[in-house]
């Protein structure tokens, strides 16, 4: 009788023995091959915390210093440190693991259409910010020639003529989308494009990373030219889902014109009362926090008209 029990109790502890050491190394580094074979690779699983680490220590090494130029808009490397390490490195389609979880990052624009379609289960659901923190760049950080540009094209706006605003506003979204990145989650096996994913894989959409590629941008993909919008939305950019701030597919934002609105009436509300200029005590230090923010606040002084 006595053996028998001790044979079940050792059963037992060696199952739960091979259960946990299933769930915390061989399975994720049977899905890392899995992934390989499919040509998405990224850097290796690391028992229980995955990636996590490095994550952490960019992303702190990131935070620890602002921009000091910001004529161009190279706000990645500090927003989405790791995250952008990895595209760079890997490729559109890049894989990094949270904790014993895969998540697949999909640059391709056509893709990520494919995943905000009805097909895949929604995940996570980033809290939307107020526009208001989007002005913190753009016509109020520019001097000279291109401050008198882009003021020129705001303009009309507040003379009752052919409104652009709507341009400048998409730019901003552009280069300073408050939401960084969509998530998605795969709750039974998938395709997607060519690629099989298992059930429970994350799947990253990086919203700013794509805002920001030069390959579907173009080369001044960092720069603020809110005329790339003139021909429309679907005009933009080389593919026509590149730009989606707001989401897309059945769960896009339903705030969107709402959001676009309250922005034009409060831009066209202060310009009519004030100018303004970005403080001297601004550094320009965009980063992630649940939504884009400007880590150190956005300081602007107004001056009565
Ligand atoms: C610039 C401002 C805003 C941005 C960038 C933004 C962005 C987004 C994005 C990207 C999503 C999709 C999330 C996903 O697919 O997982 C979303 C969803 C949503 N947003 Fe916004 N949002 C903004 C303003 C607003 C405002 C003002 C409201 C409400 C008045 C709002 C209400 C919602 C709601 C209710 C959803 C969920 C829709 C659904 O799941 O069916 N948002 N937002």
């Amino acid at each position: 009788m006595v053996s028998v029990v001790v044979l079940v109790c050792a059963y037992v502890l060696i199952w739960g023995a091979w259960k946990v050491f299933d769930w915390v190394w061989w399975k994720p580094k049977r899905l890392e091959r899995y992934f390989r074979e499919q040509g998405i690779e990224g850097p290796s699983y690391k028992l229980i915390h995955g990636n996590l680490k490095e994550n952490t220590v960019a992303t702190e090494e990131a935070k620890a210093k602002p921009i000091e130029n910001f004529s161009r808009h190279f706000i990645a490397p500090r927003v989405l440190p790791f995250l952008h390490q990895i595209v760079e490195k890997y490729g559109k389609l890049s894989l990094f693991w949270v904790g014993g979880i895969p998540r697949v990052n999909v640059m391709d624009p056509d893709l990520v259409r494919e995943v905000l379609s009805n097909k895949f289960g929604h995940f996570t659901k980033m809290r939307p910010n107020p526009l208001s923190k989007l002005f913190i760049s753009g016509l109020a950080s520019y001097n000279g020639e291109k401050w008198a540009r882009h003021r020129r094209i705001i303009n009309p706006a507040f003379h009752q003529e052919k409104l652009k605003v709507p341009m400048i506003l998409y730019e901003v979204l552009r280069l300073y989308p408050p939401v960084t990145f969509l998530m998605r989650y795969t709750d039974k096996p998938m395709k997607l494009g060519e690629i099989n994913l298992p059930s429970g894989v994350l799947i990253g959409l990086p919203i700013l990373l794509i805002h920001h590629n030069r390959d579907i941008w173009g080369e001044d993909a960092e720069e603020f030219n809110p005329e790339r919008f003139s021909g429309g939305i679907s005009k933009a950019a080389k593919y026509k889902s590149a730009f989606f701030p707001f989401g897309w597919g059945p769960r896009i934002c339903i705030g969107q014109q709402f959001a676009i609105m309250e922005a034009k009436i409060a831009l066209t509300m202060i310009l009519q009362h004030f100018s303004f200029e970005l403080s001297s005590t601004y550094v320009h230090a965009p980063h992630w926090s649940l939504t884009l923010q400007p880590q150190h606040g956005a300081q602007v002084v107004f001056h009565k008209l």
